[in-house]
């Protein structure tokens, strides 16, 4: 549905008429608004959150790249945050074990924003933790609208060939089908010259990187292969930057252990909700599940493919200080 125009007011499809326009692997029409590639309904709830989204203080934002490592970010932000609530609570089940992540922290633009311009923000448990693919620079139109600080945003990121194979994987599961040889090329072709829903994804990550730099309080700039290798030491951070560190007694208890194996791939993974439910906009719980390696890309990319794109990720990042 968020391919399509079926959502866009008058307005918009004026503003999207003065746009540069490309054609998705598919053949759907992606518009290019402010340096990033949107279908039009996706620009027009882009557009609804700026106008009508104004976070609160201690709201938290979690922003990533699609495949990036959204839905272990987003347990782990729960978790991390909710932690005395639920994590020593027996007489509670936590609710990662009975929501899939998606459903604890909602997409702004992809579910909030997507069916209304004012949805009830108020259903979430506060403070409430919003998640978002926008770029920074898109994001913060919305956020600086706000009357309180600018509320703090987590971001996370993964090297790109990687995250390009988890989208191809994600891609058939979603439509059902394995989609051939041919559509891979394609969609690889237009992944390299950025035209993908939110590409440039190296624009989407050096925006994050920018700010992060700029703001050190208010952004935190994550990797999916750091949380991989060390755990522990990346959780921790992550709590240190929402203002709630883990103490000596909880780190002790095991606290942040309890957190990693709760959040971990093969926990969510393997939960009834995770295996046969639906998200609350009607996705299979189990296409954010695979098998979260670092560089599984090996598996499909050839040497060349993957020099063609090494090439060009390393032209768009020199000077920037970020590598990968
Ligand atoms: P793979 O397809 O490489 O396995 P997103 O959450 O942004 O949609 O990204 C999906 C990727 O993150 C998938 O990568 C998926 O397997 C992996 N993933 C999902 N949940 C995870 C978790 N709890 N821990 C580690 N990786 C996870």
């Amino acid at each position: 549905n968020y391919m399509k125009d079926d959502n866009v007011s008058q307005e918009t499809k004026k503003l999207i008429s003065s746009l540069p326009s490309d054609k998705d692997f598919m053949g759907y029409n992606l518009y290019n608004y402010k340096g990033c590639w949107y279908y039009p309904n996706t620009l027009q709830a882009v557009l609804d959150v700026q106008d009508h989204f104004r976070p609160r203080e201690n709201d938290i934002i979690l922003a990533s790249l699609p495949k990036g490592g959204t839905t272990w970010l987003k347990s782990l932000v729960f978790a991390v945050l909710h932690r005395e609530k639920y994590l020593e609570n027996p007489q509670t089940t936590h609710p990662l074990l009975s929501q899939n992540p998606h459903d604890l922290v909602p997409f702004l633009e992809i579910e909030l924003y997507a069916s209304s311009q004012t949805p009830d923000l108020t259903k979430f448990p506060s403070p409430m933790i919003f998640s978002t693919h926008m770029h920074l620079n898109t994001l913060r139109e919305a956020t600086k609208k706000s009357s309180s600080s600018p509320c703090k945003v987590v971001y996370v990121c993964r090297g790109l060939k990687d995250t390009f194979v988890s989208g191809w994987h994600y891609k058939n599961k979603l439509h059902r089908t394995e989609m051939d040889q041919a559509s891979f090329e394609l969609l690889f072709d237009s992944y390299c010259r950025g035209v993908t829903l939110y590409g440039p994804y190296w624009e989407q990550m050096l925006s994050y990187w920018k700010g992060s730099l700029e703001d050190k309080e208010n952004v935190l700039f994550m990797r999916y292969e750091e949380i991989v290798e060390e755990p522990l030491i990346q959780v921790k951070r992550l709590a240190g930057f929402l203002n709630c560190p883990f103490t000596k007694e909880e780190e002790e208890g095991g606290s942040v252990e309890k957190i990693l194996k709760l959040c971990s791939l093969r926990n969510l993974s393997n939960l009834e909700t995770n295996k046969n439910g639906t998200t609350r906009i009607g996705i299979d719980s189990n296409v954010f599940f695979r098998k979260g390696e670092v560089g599984d890309w090996k598996n499909h990319l050839t040497p060349q493919m993957a020099k063609r794109f090494d090439d060009i990720v390393e032209g768009r990042l020199q000077g920037s200080g970020l590598t990968f």
